[in-house]
C-alpha cells in the first residue's frame, strides 16, 4: 500500500502572512495523523519564507509517524539535520525567487557534493530522498551518490494538458521502473491534487506521495481532517 507524506508548509504560510502564531503547523500535523496521514513533511527554507526552525524542533517531538525534512543541499541545513535527526530528508535544489521548488536537483552535476552530504546523513542514522526530474542521467546519478530514496518530481505532469500529459505520465512511469531497477525506492510529488493524481496511483511502484498544496487549499473549504482523510483515502485504495 502506498503511503501518504502530508506537507503542512502551507499552514505555516497563513501564519506569516501576519507573523502570529496561528494556525500552528504542529497542531496542523496532529490532525493530519489522526486523520490518516503516514508522515508529516516539511520544508525549511533558506529564506524561511514559511516553516521555521522552531516548528522543525517541536515537529520532531511531536511528530507520531515520520518526519521528512525536505531541504536545500547547504551547509548551514545539512547542520540542522544532523541536529534534528528526521527520520528522512528529501533534498531539493531551493532558488530565493522561486514560489515553490521548480525543477528537480541537477544530481549528476552535483555529485561529489551530495556523496559528502549524503554519507554524513547517513552517520546520523538518517534516511535520504533526492526530488529529481522523471529523467534517467538523474536517477542513475543518484543510485551512484547511495541515495535511499528518489522523489519524482510530478510538476510537469501536473501542469501539461492533452497530448503532453500522457507524454508526461510516461515519463513517469518509466522513471518508477528505472528508480526501482538501479535499486533505488521510488517517491513521488508536487503539484498532485485529487483528481490529476488517479493516473500515477494506477502506475503503481510508489512508496510515499508527498503531497502539501492541493490538501491545505481543500482544507480551508472542508476542514483538515476532511481533506487529508479524501486524499489518504485515494492514496491508501491505490
Ligand atoms: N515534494 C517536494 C520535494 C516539494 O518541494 C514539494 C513542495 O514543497 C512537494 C513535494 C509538495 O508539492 P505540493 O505542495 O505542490 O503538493
Amino acid at each position: 500500500m502506498a503511503k501518504l507524506g502530508v506537507n503542512i508548509d502551507h499552514v505555516a504560510t497563513i501564519r506569516q502572512a501576519r507573523g502570529g502564531i496561528e494556525p500552528d503547523p504542529v497542531a496542523a500535523a496532529s490532525v493530519a495523523e489522526l486523520a490518516g496521514a503516514d508522515g508529516i513533511t516539511v520544508h525549511l527554507r533558506e529564506d524561511r519564507r514559511h516553516i521555521q526552525d522552531r516548528d522543525v524542533m517541536i515537529l520532531r517531538s511531536t511528530v507520531q509517524t515520520h518526519l521528512n525534512l525536505e531541504m536545500a543541499a547547504t551547509a548551514e541545513m545539512v547542520a540542522i539535520a544532523m541536529k534534528v535527526v528526521p527520520e528522512y530528508v528529501t533534498l531539493v535544489p531551493e532558488k530565493r525567487q522561486e514560489l515553490t521548488t521548480e525543477g528537480g536537483l541537477d544530481v549528476a552535476q552535483h555529485s561529489q557534493l551530495l556523496t559528502r552530504q549524503i554519507e554524513s546523513l547517513h552517520q546520523a542514522g538518517i534516511t535520504v530522498s533526492l526530488f529529481v526530474d522523471p529523467d534517467l542521467e538523474q536517477l542513475k546519478a543518484s543510485a551512484r551518490v547511495k541515495s535511499d530514496y528518489i522523489e519524482i518530481h510530478t510538476g510537469s505532469y501536473c501542469e501539461a494538458t492533452g497530448q503532453a500529459k500522457t507524454a508526461e505520465l510516461a515519463k513517469i512511469e518509466a522513471a518508477i521502473k528505472a528508480g526501482r531497477k538501479l535499486g533505488l525506492r521510488v517517491n513521488a510529488g508536487h503539484g498532485l491534487n485529487y483528481r490529476n493524481i488517479r493516473p500515477v496511483l494506477a502506475l503503481g511502484g510508489v512508496d510515499e506521495y508527498n503531497i502539501g498544496h492541493s490538501i491545505i487549499s481543500r482544507a480551508v473549504l472542508v476542514g483538515l481532517d476532511r481533506a487529508v482523510r479524501e486524499m489518504a483515502d485515494l492514496v491508501h485504495g491505490s
